[in-house]
């Protein structure tokens, strides 16, 4: 079985794609990580994230130790993966791996942007998560707060504004539902009733 999770940052995809993969016994990838893992690699070596061509040659070179990083879960580095996922090149590098991590025997769930759309246009199974951006921003600052972080929620608000009109706006694998996802909108659910909802609606597709 492939389970594909899309949606916009901060919608609770990803808490809810690793409750899924447990509960379906599934392998799961964060595909977010490799275009964070493009982001990281381009600052560390301090080229221009838009430079297509070193781009490109640093999602060729990504290696699965890589993806493991700390780093890549900062909120900059969020912000730096949308530029660098913007460029068709990065996009086509990284497509055999995630094609491929779908297609294991044991079905797979993935999640990102664009999985029901381009990497598993077949899945058995996708659901698109949103959540309004005011509640999304309202997540990120309880989890920053949560962790002791500062957290300046209109700042917050603005840089996942910013990261949805990147994201939908490109040319290439454009944030979008595809026609066959089922619609989750999590902005009045909890962590435990968006899973309920997500098994009611994946054993019911
Ligand atoms: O999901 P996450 O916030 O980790 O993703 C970081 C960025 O990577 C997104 O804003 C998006 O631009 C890009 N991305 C993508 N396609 C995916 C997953 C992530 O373009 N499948």
């Amino acid at each position: 079985m492939i389970i594909a999770i899309d949606g916009p940052a901060a919608s609770g995809k990803g808490t809810l794609s690793k409750q899924l993969a447990a509960h379906y016994r599934l392998p799961h990838l964060d595909t977010g990580l490799l275009y964070r893992g493009v982001a990281l690699a381009m600052t560390i070596a301090r080229q221009p994230l838009e430079d297509a061509a070193l781009a490109e040659a640093a999602a060729r070179n990504l290696k699965l130790d890589d993806l493991s990083d700390p780093r890549l879960r900062s909120a900059e580095m969020g912000g730096a993966a949308s530029i660098v996922a913007a460029i068709p090149a990065v996009r086509a590098a990284l497509l055999d791996f995630q094609r491929a991590f779908a297609n294991q025997p044991a079905g797979a769930v993935l999640d990102g942007r664009d999985i029901g759309t381009v990497v598993a246009p077949h899945a058995d199974a996708k659901l698109f998560v949103t959540a309004t951006a005011e509640e999304r921003a309202r997540r990120r600052v309880r989890e920053l707060r949560g962790r002791g972080a500062h957290a300046d929620e209109a700042q917050i608000l603005a840089d996942i504004q910013a990261r949805d009109a990147r994201d939908g706006a490109r040319s290439v694998a454009p944030l979008k539902a595809a026609p066959d996802a089922r619609l989750l909108d999590t902005t009045n659910l909890d962590i435990d009733a968006a899973f309920r909802a997500a098994v009611a609606l994946i054993d019911g597709a």
